[in-house]
Order: structure tokens, then sequence, then C-alpha cells
């Protein structure tokens, strides 16, 4: 009877969302870094920063990117960033030279300045070695203040619902890398904007949501007897304590960072599972985005193009550069006029969405999770 062949289809169909769920853990899991390679990179850290700190003795060297935010990857590069705390520093782009010249006189690494690069870095890289198998590669650059905020949201959001997040950002990295649609140098999008995507749509799309707005309040559950009486230790005054606190400052950067609290107050009413979830992020992107005139913000949902003057109007005269800086909008968390896609080219959002395509028609053919997963990560 038809009712028995639904019945079999939603059967078949949790079979295949349990085993592919399964398969995205397992498989994300053995592409984490090693202990080693952790331990070996923070090393290069504190040698960088001893060395910096022979030509500005204020100075702090800080992780930001996949390596301070949870979403590292096996041999991902390192992003770093120089904080000099003096007030009469030298510029940017003087300290890529001299730190250049520096570091090509004291270490092995390959050094390459960028001093006039539009955020100034010096890129480093070791070869592979027996002990270091896939080399290191490393960017320093100096007072991005923003990166490691941006860094530090990015690492709250992993922190709230690690397995959930995690796994599908790790997953849709390796996935855009091997698709080869994770180059912002070949009009495709970085890992940055790719997690963006993934945050937004967990905020915004989902319904119920999987991750609360950290930079709007968060629907907190409300106050009860229990919460003012147990303990002696209460919890939401701690909470109007931080309200009142924030919205006096109101600095540009202000989220809600205190994720313990977060974890003891609010919880997700979504059960999806990571495959779930996978299944619903590929179908949004291939067919629901209105990529023509939204903007995907993490903070304020989505936004029209006309609205940040981001529209592509002028886009039929070819002589209007702007037409392919706003072709895909994704909206940086802090810096609100800056597009994060920006990079992104009428080929290259062709191809990221022929990519969207591809993956959902793949998932919806529903073959063995393991032969989904080979098959959407084909080179
Ligand atoms: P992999 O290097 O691919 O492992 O990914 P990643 O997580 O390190 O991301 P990516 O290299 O794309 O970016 C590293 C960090 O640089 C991000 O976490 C941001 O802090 C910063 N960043 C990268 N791109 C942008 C951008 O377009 N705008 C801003 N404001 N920050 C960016
Ligand atoms: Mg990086």
């Amino acid at each position: 009877s038809p009712y028995n062949s639904q019945r079999r289809h939603a059967s078949k169909h949790r079979f295949f969302v349990v085993e592919l769920s399964q398969a995205l853990f397992d498989f994300v899991i053995r592409l984490l870094p090693t202990q080693e390679e952790m331990a070996v990179k923070e090393d290069v850290r504190k040698l960088l920063e001893r060395l910096i700190r022979t030509i500005e003795p204020d100075s702090r060297l800080l992780s930001f990117g996949s390596t301070a935010n949870g979403f590292s990857l096996r041999n991902s590069d390192m992003d770093l960033c120089c904080l000099i705390d003096s007030a009469e520093r030298l510029s940017a782009s003087d300290m890529v030279t001299m730190l250049g010249d520096l570091l090509e006189r004291e270490t092995k690494f390959h050094v390459k300045p960028l001093p006039h690069a539009r955020i100034p870095i010096v890129k480093l890289s070791l070869d592979p070695s027996p002990g270091l198998p896939h080399g290191i590669a490393c960017d320093i650059g100096f007072e991005n203040r923003l990166a490691l905020e941006n860094t530090r949201l990015l690492m709250c959001y992993a922190m709230i619902d690690p397995t959930r997040v995690r796994t599908l950002v790790l997953f849709l990295k390796v996935w855009s890398k091997r698709r080869n649609i994770n180059s912002p140098y070949k009009g495709t999008l970085s890992s940055y904007g790719y997690v963006l995507l993934v945050i937004y749509f967990l905020i915004h799309v989902k319904n119920p949501p999987v991750l609360p707005n950290l930079q709007q309040m968060p629907p907190l559950r409300p106050i009860s007897q229990e919460d003012t009486h147990i303990g002696g230790h209460n919890t939401w005054s701690v909470l109007l304590a931080f309200i009142a606190r924030e919205a006096s400052l109101t600095p540009r950067c202000r989220f809600f960072d205190d994720i313990e609290l977060l974890r003891q107050r609010w919880q997700s009413s979504n059960t999806d599972s990571v495959a779930d979830l996978l299944i619903d992020f590929f179908r949004y992107y291939s067919r629901d985005f209105t990529y023509n005139t939204g903007v995907a913000s993490i903070r304020g949902g989505l936004l029209k193009k006309d609205s940040k003057g981001w529209q592509n109007e002028l886009a039929a005269s070819r002589y209007n550069d702007s037409r392919e800086r706003n072709r895909f909008c994704i909206e940086d968390p802090f810096e609100i006029d800056f597009n994060v896609a920006r990079c992104v080219t009428k080929e290259g959002l062709y191809q990221i969405r022929g990519e969207f395509m591809r993956a959902s028609r793949i998932l919806a053919m529903r073959p063995r999770a393991l032969v989904t997963l080979a098959q959407l990560c084909e080179e």
C-alpha cells in the first residue's frame, strides 16, 4: 500500500542519515591535527615571538584563524598576528621588511616579505622533513585586531555545539578544498567565507535554530524560583549585569562570549543530526539562498544587497568592477561594510553553486554512506 511504501521510504532515509552522521564523524576525526603537530606549531610561534621581540620588545605574537578557532585540519597553515603594545611603533610595512630580513638571517624558513600588500604580511615556510612530513606554512601580520576578534567569535560558536558545528565546518572545508572552490585568488571563496555560511545557516535558516546569535542577546530561559534560591549563586543576575555593561560599551566587536553561562541557560531545541544538517545545508545553498539580492549576515540574518549599497545594478557596464565584487555577498561579522565574498567572480560563483547542486544530487541518491562521502569529496 502507499502507506507502507511511505513508511519504508522514511525508515530507509533514517537509516541513511544515521549511517552518514557516523561516517562524517569518522571522516573528520581522521583529519584533525595530531597532538605533535599542535606542539610543533606552538614551538614555532614561541620561537618567532622571541625573534620579533628583538625588534619590538613590547610585542606579542598571537595565533588566529583555524589554529585558534577550533576548525583546524591536519597540516593547515598558521595565521599569526603581531600586536605591539608601545605607543611609537613602526608601521606594519616597516615591520614586515625588518622582520623579513631578520628571519632570513636567523632561521631556516623560506621568507617572503610582502610589505606593500593591502594587509602587509611576512610569508614563511619550512620544507618537509622526517619530523614534519608536510612542512609548515605561516603568515605573520601586524595589528590585525579584528581578525583576532572574529577568530574568537568563531571559536565561541564552535564551543556551543562542538559536535555538530565542528563536524559540519571541517567537512565543508575539506570538501571545498578537494572540489577546488576554496581559493579567493582564483575567484572562489575562502575557508572563512564557508565557515560564515555554515554559521549563518545554523542561526538564521534552521528552524528551530541550532545556534543562538551571539551578536544579539540570545533567548535565555526565563527566571524561575530555583534560579534565585538554589546554591545562592544567581547566574541570572550575572547575565543582567553583563547586559548592562555591554549596553554601556557598545563597541563594534561586542558579542556574548560567556559560553559556560550560555550552556547552562540555553539549549537548542533543534535535534537534527549532522547528516540532516549537511543535506539541508546543500539544499539551501543550491536552491533557496537568493544570490542575486541577498546578503548572508551572521549578525543580522538575510539582508538585502540594496540596503547595504552592494547591489550590482550597474553590472551592465563592464567597466564597473564593483560588479565582480558583489556577485556573492557575505557580511563580515564586525566589519559590516566588508563583503567577505568580494573575490568571488561570476565564474567562481557558477562553480560554487554547481558544486552545491552536485552535492545535493549525490545526497539525494542515498547510496551507502562511505560511498557518498568518497563521491562528494572526489578530487
Ligand atoms: P584554512 O587556512 O583553510 O585552514 O582556514 P582558516 O580557518 O584559517 O581560514 P582562512 O585562512 O580563510 O582565514 C583565517 C582568518 O583570517 C579568519 O579566521 C579570519 O580571522 C581572517 N580572515 C580571512 N579572510 C578574511 C576576510 O575576508 N575578512 C576578514 N575580516 N578576516 C578574514
Ligand atoms: Mg588559515
